[in-house]
């Protein structure tokens, strides 16, 4: 009993010691990449612009239907893009990870999503949970898995080029 107590005030405790919010910047997780990517396939030879652009561009087919990155994010990454009121039509989890089913009138107020290109939104690619988590929950949805090492610095390093 005593021992269950403690460990519940310890998980909720536990967060509040962490350390602050995962900080890192674009250089570091391309860096971070690009070990991944040479480990994934030993011809790795450097992140593609061209390559990114084209998968970000690229609507890829699923059992999950016909998505692709620039549904959600400008075909221009250095514009922002309405996530609420806006042409998207995508299912409130796409872009609420976890909330299937959700529903609340709120959906009505206009929110957006802001441009991803860190020359238009320097906040982009500094937390390295949010890349993660949004990696994993974006990939998962346009393309039905994980993106590669290759895949992700390919993107980060086209979405640097647009200045
Ligand atoms: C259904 C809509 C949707 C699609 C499709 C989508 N995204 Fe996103 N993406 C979001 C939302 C919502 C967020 C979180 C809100 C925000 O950060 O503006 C986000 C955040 C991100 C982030 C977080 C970056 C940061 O540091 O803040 C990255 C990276 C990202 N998306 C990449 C992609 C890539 C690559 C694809 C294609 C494989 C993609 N997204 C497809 C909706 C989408
Ligand atoms: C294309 C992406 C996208 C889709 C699809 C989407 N949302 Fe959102 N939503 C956002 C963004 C971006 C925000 C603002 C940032 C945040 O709070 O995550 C937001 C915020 C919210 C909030 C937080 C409260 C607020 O006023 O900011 C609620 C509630 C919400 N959305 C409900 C919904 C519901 C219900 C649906 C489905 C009918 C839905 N959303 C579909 C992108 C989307």
């Amino acid at each position: 009993m005593f021992i269950r107590l403690l460990s519940t005030l310890l998980c909720v405790l536990a967060p509040l010691f962490a350390p602050p919010a995962s900080a890192t910047d674009p250089e570091a997780l391309l860096a971070t990449w690009a070990r991944a990517a040479n480990a994934e396939s030993p011809g790795f030879s450097g992140f593609s612009p061209e390559r990114g652009r084209a998968f970000y561009m690229k609507v890829h087919t699923t059992a999950n239907g016909e998505h692709a990155c620039v549904h959600c994010h400008s075909a221009d990454p250095r514009q922002t893009v309405e996530g609420h009121t806006g042409a998207i039509r995508a299912d409130c989890a796409a872009c609420h990870p976890g909330s299937t089913g959700m529903k609340s009138d709120r959906s009505r107020i206009r929110r957006d999503i802001k441009p991803l290109a860190p020359s238009a939104n320097p906040a982009r690619f500094t937390d390295s949970d949010k890349v993660t988590l949004w990696f994993d929950v974006n990939c998962f949805y346009v393309v039905g898995r994980a993106c590669t090492a290759t895949e992700k610095g390919d993107i980060l390093t086209w979405l640097l080029s647009v200045k």
